[in-house]
This record gives C-alpha cells, structure tokens and sequence, in this order.
C-alpha cells in the first residue's frame, strides 16, 4: 500500500473521532494566538513570533518544517502537514501549547530531532494537527563530578557527545550512531549504540526526566511515579506528554579506543564469517561491538555480495587482535587493520566520517545536506542462520539489487538488563538485530514504489529466518508496515496490539495500563501509539 494510500484508509478510519469535523488552517492559527496566551502559566507576549502559520507565515513555515524532515520520501506537496507550528522556547509554553490543544480538540505531534522513520513526529492521518517543534530546547548540562547530565530533548546526540567530550576524555554515554538524531525521540524510544554490549541502551542509563503531562503540569521522576517514568523510557514519549529533558548517567570510557572495517566478498567467505560470527557474537567480551553491513557489489563484473565488518572496542588494538584471533581467526584481523583512536573519534569513524579530515565540532552541526529517500525495517535473530540459509538470503539480496542489511550484535550487558526492566523487550535471547535499508535518490514515484517493494519482498523473505509469534520489532525502527491504529475505543485497542506487541512483547499490556490512567482520553496519540484500554 502506497504511503497515500495508507493515509487516506487511516484518515477515512480515523475521522470518525474528531467530533467538530475539519477546521480551516488559518481559524486554527488565530485559536491557537488567542489561547495560548490565556493558558500560559506566566503573562508571555512573545506568542505570535513562537507560531508559524501555513497561511500567514507561508514561507518560514516552509522552511521550519523541512529542516528537520530527515527522510525526502516524506517531503514532497502530498505529504499531510500541521496547520501550525509551535516552537516553544520555555517550559511555560510546552504547557499552554497542550493545554490549548486540548481545549480546541486538536491534535499534536512532537517533535525532536525529526528522525522518525516514517515522520510520524511531523505529518498525520488525522485532517487538523499541530506540530510542537522542541528544537530550541537543546541545552546538555555536563556534571562530571556527580558522572551526570541534564540533556533537553532538541539536543542531538552529536551535541551530547561534543559536549562530555569537552569536559571529560574518559566519560561517554551509550546511544546511537548518528550524530543528528534527537534526544527526545531516540531515548523515549530505547536508543542503542555501539556501547551496548558493554553498558546497555540509553534508556539504561536514564536516572530522571521532566515531562508536560496532558493536564500541562510539570513532572519530575518523583511527581510523576516509577509507572510513567519507566514508560518514557522505551515506550515512546509521544503517547505520554512532552518529554522536556533526561537526566543521564555518565558511562566511563577509556582513552584509547580501536576501530576497524573490513569487507569480504561471498569469494573471501563471507558466507563462513557471517555464520560464524552469530556463534560468537552474544558471548564475546563486552568491550566489543561489531556490526556486519551486507550489501550487493559487483567483482570483475560479476555482482555478488560485501559482509562489511565494521567494529568498536573500549580497549587498545593489541587486545583487540587477540581477541579477535581467538574469537574469528577466520577474519585474519591485523594490527595494520585497526586504528586507535580517543572515544570521541570512535563516534565519528563508526558515523563513517573521515577521522583524518573531519573536524570533532562537525558533532554540532545539526543541519543535513542532501537528505535522502529511504525506508527502514527491523528483525530479531536469535537462532543463527544455517550456511545454507545465508546463502539464499546473500543471492536475494542480489537479485533485489537495493536493500541493504545491517546485523549489530547484541549479548553482554543486554542479556543481564531483565526484559521487563524498560519497556524494551528484546533482551537475553536475541543474537543481533537486523535493520533492513533501502536508500534512493531518484524522486520519481515509481521508483519509489519499486524501493518500497523490494524492502517488503526482502522482509517477506527473511520470515524463516528471525523471531516469531509476535515478530519482533523495534520501535526506533518506526516501520508502519506492521500495523497502524484504526479507530478508537475497542477497534483502537485490537489495532493497537497488533503493533504494540511487537514493539514490546509482554510489555504492552503495563503500556496500556500505564497510558489509560495518564491520558485516558487519548489526547497523545499517533498512528502507532500505545492504545487506552476501552
Ligand atoms: C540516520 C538515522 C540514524 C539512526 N541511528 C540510530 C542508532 O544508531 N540507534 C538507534 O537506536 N536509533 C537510530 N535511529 C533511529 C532514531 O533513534 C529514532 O528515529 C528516534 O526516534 C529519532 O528521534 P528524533 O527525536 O530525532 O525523532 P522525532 O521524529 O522528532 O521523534 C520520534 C518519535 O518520538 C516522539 N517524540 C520526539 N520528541 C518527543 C518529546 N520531546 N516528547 C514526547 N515524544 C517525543 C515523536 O513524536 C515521534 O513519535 C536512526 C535514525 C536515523 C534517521
Ligand atoms: C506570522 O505572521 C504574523 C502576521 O503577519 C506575524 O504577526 C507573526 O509574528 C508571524 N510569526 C512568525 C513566527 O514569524
Ligand atoms: C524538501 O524539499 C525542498 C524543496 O521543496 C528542499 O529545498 C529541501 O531541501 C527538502 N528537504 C528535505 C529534507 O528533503
Ligand atoms: C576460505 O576458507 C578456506 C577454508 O575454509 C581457506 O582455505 C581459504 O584460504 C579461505 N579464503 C580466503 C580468501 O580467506
Ligand atoms: C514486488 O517485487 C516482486 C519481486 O521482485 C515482484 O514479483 C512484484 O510484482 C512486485 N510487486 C509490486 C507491487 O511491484
């Protein structure tokens, strides 16, 4: 089902629980001017330059949505978007925007870093949204005597890291890979990186936050209760309120870290590497993380398949050979193979910067050139997949041509955390997640279609192979294809389900419960939010 198609079935499906029916953009934006200012807890004349307009302000509204659009697929004129844009800059004003989203019967979308998969954070199957764009809270307060950090939602996790790295060279903290993704989405939504063999998610390591609450009250960890501060923490903030901040804990990291990269073809046995490495992966030592990137390539014109590994280790490169010769010989790693580096340019060289050329502030940066179109999937593995299995998978990838599988090694300190301990369920028992990547650059929709399609043939194709009974699923990996919020009361919460359990196993149902006495009303929702119960 094209992206189009799917929004006008959900839309046709969803209308039913507005009750006032479409409002015109521009009554909405004179609503919103006339209440915000009513609701805000504090006098604040500043309202009118905080709130973008489609009609009055047509062209700064244009370019605040776009720049933190980061998939292009979702940045053409059919793409649903708010009829406002709200950009607070103080807490006071998070509260007004929900309060009088409320009071108008409206819905709201949040968003952070923009990096949803399927930016659910800025477009809608609901006719009337709102955006409550949180970029300008970006502040990373760094505590190196208590090992802590205060970090707002609109920090990207480049700005995270830059500035432990400015105050200490042997803290770090466990997240993602990329430097642009927002704090608010990734850690709401479990967030993992190349330390999670070694300290677990992010959401490991959380220790407080600050949330909006649907009734425009402030909580900390205490106000809020142990329910809904473990919810925020791998449940996804936007079906509980406005996440405005994490308090973090600090992880120690050494000052000399090793990386490599190293691609064999199907013809250097990749084959035999990648069986083998699903053997060793949940058990080798957790100061390492290796990644295998498999990809369609072409030797002497003959199109075959590249297994990239590409690893971190929290250690100096002696060991790492070593270990790496005592785990996969077969791989041959070499001193000559491995680069030293500080923790800092580790985040770096596994972003796939240049580490020779690429400036450390490049991790401030946090506007993306030539964003490309692209979708993302996920699957758990945690049975290794027999020689011959890879085989067929290797010759797929060939024939599709386009997709693209990253396998990222789970086990060490992922198999210690207890499943139900976050809402992220996908603990001891799983070898590796898989991401599924298609990428293109060509902006006929027809192309489009055919990337679309390949994606869901490579899934369809891998069903043998990975976790069942829910397939498992992650919910950073936002893949819409696995279900979508159909209506409301019990249709809502069966529709909801279908997701939710795949996101969160037997988790779900403490979600649910968590949600349905925090926003009975269902006021924080998206097309895969977590459902009330009817
Ligand atoms: C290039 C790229 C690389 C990635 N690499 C990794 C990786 O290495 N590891 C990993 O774990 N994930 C990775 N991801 C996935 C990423 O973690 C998720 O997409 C994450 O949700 C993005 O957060 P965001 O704030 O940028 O996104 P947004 O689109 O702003 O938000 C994502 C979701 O969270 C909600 N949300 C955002 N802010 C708030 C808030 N303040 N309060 C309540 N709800 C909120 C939104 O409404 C939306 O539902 C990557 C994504 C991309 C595009
Ligand atoms: C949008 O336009 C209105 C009317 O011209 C103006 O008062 C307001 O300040 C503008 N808002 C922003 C954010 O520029
Ligand atoms: C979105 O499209 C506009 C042109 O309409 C372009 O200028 C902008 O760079 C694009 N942004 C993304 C993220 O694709
Ligand atoms: C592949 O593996 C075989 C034995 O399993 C070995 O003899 C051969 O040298 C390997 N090839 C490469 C390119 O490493
Ligand atoms: C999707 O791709 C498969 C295999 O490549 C092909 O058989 C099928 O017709 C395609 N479906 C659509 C809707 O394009």
């Amino acid at each position: 089902m094209s992206l189009l198609a799917f929004l006008s079935l959900t839309f046709l499906l969803c209308s039913c629980s507005l009750s006032s029916g479409a409002s015109n953009p521009n009554s909405i934006y004179e609503s919103f001017l006339q209440c915000l200012p009513a609701q805000s807890p504090r006098p604040d004349p500043s309202f009118s330059a905080l709130v973008y307009s489609s009609v009055a302000n047509s062209s700064a509204y244009t370019t605040v949505l776009q720049e933190y659009i980061k998939n292009r697929r979702l940045n053409t004129t059919e793409t649903p978007k708010p009829d406002i844009i709200i950009t607070p800059t103080q807490e006071s004003h998070v509260q007004a925007a929900v309060l009088c989203a409320r009071k108008l019967g409206v819905q709201i979308k949040i968003r952070s870093g923009g990096h949803d998969y399927e930016g659910l954070s800025y477009l809608s199957s609901e006719q009337n949204f709102i955006v409550l764009d949180m970029f300008n809270f970006r502040n990373v307060d760094v505590n190196i005597a208590t090992e802590t950090a205060v970090v707002q939602v609109g920090a990207q996790l480049g700005e995270l890291y830059y500035r432990i790295w400015e105050k200490s060279k042997v803290h770090g903290f466990p997240a993602g890979v990329c430097p642009t993704v927002g704090v608010g989405g990734h850690l709401s939504g479990g967030g993992y990186g190349t330390m999670l063999r070694k300290y677990g998610l992010s959401v490991d390591n959380v220790i407080d936050a600050k949330i909006v609450d649907v009734n425009g009250r402030i909580l900390d960890r205490k106000s809020m209760g142990e329910d809904l501060f473990w919810a925020i923490r791998g449940g996804g903030g936007a079906s509980f309120g406005v996440i405005i901040s994490y308090t973090v804990k600090l992880v120690p990291v050494p000052a000399i870290n090793t990386v490599f990269r190293i691609t064999k073809t199907v013809a250097e046995n990749a084959t035999d590497l990648v069986y083998k490495w699903q053997t060793i992966v949940s058990a080798m030592n957790n100061n390492l993380f290796i990644r295998i990137t498999l990809q369609p390539t072409t030797v002497n014109r003959q199109n075959t398949l590249g297994a990239t590994f590409s690893a971190h280790f929290l250690g100096d490169s002696t060991t790492l050979v070593a270990e790496m010769n005592k785990i996969l010989p077969e791989l041959g790693l070499k001193k000559e193979d491995c680069t030293e580096v500080s923790w800092i340019q580790s985040v770096l060289y596994m972003a796939n910067f240049d580490i020779n050329t690429t400036p450390i502030d490049i991790l401030l940066n946090r506007h993306s050139d030539n964003v490309p179109f692209l979708k993302r999937k996920s699957d758990y593995v945690q049975t290794p997949i027999s020689k011959s299995g890879l085989t067929s998978i290797f010759n797929k990838m060939v024939e599709l041509g386009g997709v693209i599988l990253v396998f990222n090694s789970y086990g060490g300190r992922m198999n210690e955390v207890p499943a139900d301990a976050t809402p992220f369920p996908h603990r001891a028992g799983n070898l590796f997640k898989i991401q599924y990547q298609i990428t293109w650059n060509d902006a006929d929709p027809e192309a489009a279609k055919n990337y679309m399609n390949q994606s869901r043939v490579m899934y369809e194709f891998m069903a043998d192979y990975v976790s069942k009974n829910p397939r498992s699923t992650f919910l950073n990996y936002r893949d819409l294809d696995i279900g979508v919020m159909t209506g409301t009361g019990m249709n809502g919460y069966r529709s909801g389900r279908v997701y939710g359990e795949k996101y969160f196993l037997g988790n779900f149902d403490r979600l649910v419960k968590i949600k349905t006495a925090v926003d009975p009303d269902n006021f924080f929702r998206n097309e895969q939010s977590i459902p009330v119960l009817p």
